[in-house]
């Protein structure tokens, strides 16, 4: 069976970088016409000169915006979006403190874009979705909706469990529209220059016992993650919804 998405309206938050770079690119060469936003100029500037690649720069936190990122996708295309990628988030910078020192603003910012955003853009895309009456909404979680984050941030961990339950309940939503809302739960993937680096600084004997805990003994990429979305966006997984799929090489 050859997968294609030609002609498919796709649409994929926060891919100047990482996995949604991966993504947008994946599903562009595959014949989809790709509509991809991002905060920063540079990087949705680069995941554009693949081609077949529509860049808008975008703050994902501002709802408004975030909303008018969609219905100009609508607008401009003339049709409902087919594939809507939430993969927007992140720990922000932030590092593990205890819960007595987290601020309201780390709390918030991490809900705003991990959380809010989601819920902002599936909300936008929702009504001609539903009047297609097909498509697929893939929302980017992690194993931290799964078991404790290893990155011991409370808020993302709590974020990335409130991804995973949308999803659910959209799937119960949607369903009867012909909608599949699924979710990928990436595990630890150091998917850019600086992660790698901080993945090198680790040292020998921690990158030893992180690559013992997971079974294929490899660290994942945003190749393998971008795999994931080709299929819950493609007719393969046409009877799945409301599922997450670990992405993590089997970590235990
Ligand atoms: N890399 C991992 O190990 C890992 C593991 C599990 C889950 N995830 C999840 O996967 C998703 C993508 O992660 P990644 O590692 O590929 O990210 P990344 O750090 O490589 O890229 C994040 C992108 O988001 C953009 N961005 C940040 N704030 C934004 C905003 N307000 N509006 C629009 N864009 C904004 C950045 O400019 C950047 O291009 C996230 O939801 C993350 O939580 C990542």
């Amino acid at each position: 069976m050859q997968i294609r998405f030609d002609d498919k309206i796709v649409a994929v938050t926060a891919a100047g970088s990482g996995f949604g770079r991966a993504i947008a690119k994946a599903l562009a060469a595959l014949g989809a016409r790709v509509h991809a936003c991002d905060i920063s100029p540079d990087g949705i500037a680069e995941t554009a000169k693949s081609g077949g690649i529509e860049p808008a720069v975008v703050d994902l936190t501002d709802r408004d915006a975030a909303a008018h990122w969609i219905h100009n996708i609508e607008a401009s295309t003339g049709r409902a979006i087919d594939i809507l990628i939430n993969n927007a988030g992140g720990t922000l910078g932030n590092t593990m403190s205890p819960i007595e020192s987290v601020s309201d603003t780390q709390w918030d910012s991490i809900f705003a874009i991990n959380v809010n955003a989601t819920f902002v853009c599936c909300r936008a895309a929702a009504a001609k979705m539903k009047q297609a009456r097909a498509g697929r909404i893939i929302n980017i979680s992690s194993t931290a909706a799964l078991h404790p984050s290893q990155t011991g941030i409370q808020a993302y961990s709590s974020t990335k469990h409130a991804v995973l339950g949308l999803t659910r309940q959209l799937s119960k939503e949607f369903g009867s529209y012909g909608i599949t809302v699924n979710t990928i739960a990436p595990g630890r993937i150091p998917n850019t220059p600086a992660k790698f680096a901080a993945w090198e600084r680790g040292g020998e004997a921690k990158q030893q016992t992180t690559l013992e805990r997971i079974s294929l003994g490899r660290l994942g990429t945003s190749e393998d993650v971008a795999k994931a979305a080709i299929f819950f966006a493609s007719d393969l997984s046409g009877f799945i919804s409301g599922q997450v799929l670990a992405i993590d090489g089997g970590e235990w």
